[in-house]
């Protein structure tokens, strides 16, 4: 069987002194530039510096920042939906993660992301099915847990998995009970529109926010044909009309995915709780993305809205390959890294 270098995977990067992979190297990322390189090589534990400096760059026309702020605030509490309604009065633009383990919760948390989105994409990219139709509560709740447990300021929001709230109001209830009560979750996700409103409405009141999702709906996939475009043409009244009633139900934000730029921002103008898009343009009030999509791990060619701030397959390949060729020839472990 080949090495993943005899196959294509060449060190990009090698071991500095500490024996820590030097750089977190993007390409065409925020992180790219010298600065962000050598903030790293020092190792985790610069993370406040080097996230301060890149907030300060990324931010050099308003340098005093709201200690309050969603993204880059002070404070260390958990966010929650107030602090998220405040942000749509006040015009802040948020950004939210996924996440299913906590040692990248953990990171994300202290890299100040408010909101960390425990999804069923998980059975995409966790478990490794080819849709997110096959996960059950049980393991989304056990993801959950492990979120809440990495993080201490991030909002935790678990995603009520495809068959679990369908069916009736009192069959939410019971399933987004067990993310608040077993796995310490702030909010739960739902998809739909119209259809799904007595679900939302029964849940905000029992205590439970509700953010909903809607547009690219992937539970839905076999009745939508495919991953695409959603609310081109008339099908956008639909979506507005679908905003509308989510938001009237009680939801306190809503997911735009993959629906076009302009009905968007319009859904974003319209309705009084904050909107996060994925694929749906600059219009929103705050946006999302899969973790392993932002940090260029997924394999193969991410979708056309998909920036990637860095290649870790390619560092985590080439650093893998590195330690396995030199598992192979005998260089490690040398006397450095053995007990006497
Ligand atoms: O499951 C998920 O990751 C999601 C986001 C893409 C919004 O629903």
């Amino acid at each position: 069987m080949p090495s993943l270098t005899q196959s294509g995977w060449e060190p990009a990067l090698r071991n500095d002194s500490s024996g820590l992979v030097s750089a977190v190297v993007v390409s065409g990322g925020r992180f790219g530039d010298t600065r962000g390189v050598a903030a790293t090589r020092t190792g985790v534990d610069n993370l406040e510096e080097i996230v301060s400096a890149i907030s300060q760059d990324s931010n050099s026309a308003t340098p005093d920042r709201d200690p309050h702020a969603l993204y880059g605030g002070s404070q260390q509490r958990r966010i929650n939906v107030t602090d998220l309604a405040k942000a749509k009065v006040s015009g802040e633009k948020w950004p939210m993660l996924t996440a299913y383990d906590a040692m990248t919760a953990n990171l994300f948390d202290e890299v100040g992301i408010p909101v960390l989105l425990v999804g069923d994409s998980a059975a995409m990219v966790v478990h490794g099915h080819d849709s997110t139709l096959p996960i059950s509560v049980d393991d989304l709740v056990s993801l959950t847990s492990a979120v809440v447990r990495g993080t201490k300021r991030a909002m935790v929001v678990a995603d009520l998995p495809f068959g679990s709230y369908q069916e009736s109001p009192a069959q939410a209830l019971q399933s987004a009970t067990r993310f608040m009560k077993e796995a310490g979750a702030t909010a739960v996700k739902l998809e739909g529109g119209q259809r799904v409103a007595p679900q939302i409405r029964a849940l905000v009141d029992a205590g439970i926010p509700v953010m909903a999702h809607i547009g690219l709906t992937p539970q839905s996939v076999n009745t939508l044909g495919g991953y695409r475009v959603q609310g081109r043409g008339e099908a956008g009244h639909d979506l507005i009309e679908d905003a509308l009633a989510v938001a009237a139900a009680g939801a306190f934000a809503v997911v735009l995915e993959v629906v076009p730029a302009p009905l968007a921002e319009r859904v974003s103008k319209e309705i009084h709780v904050p909107t996060i898009g994925i694929g749906a343009g600059t219009g929103t009030d705050a946006q999302v993305l899969v973790w392993q999509d932002l940090l260029g791990l997924t394999a193969g060619k991410p979708p056309k809205f998909v920036r990637p701030y860095a290649n870790l397959r390619q560092i985590m390949g080439a650093a893998v390959a590195e330690w396995g060729a030199d598992v192979a020839s005998g260089a490690y472990p040398d006397l450095d890294h053995s007990y006497e």
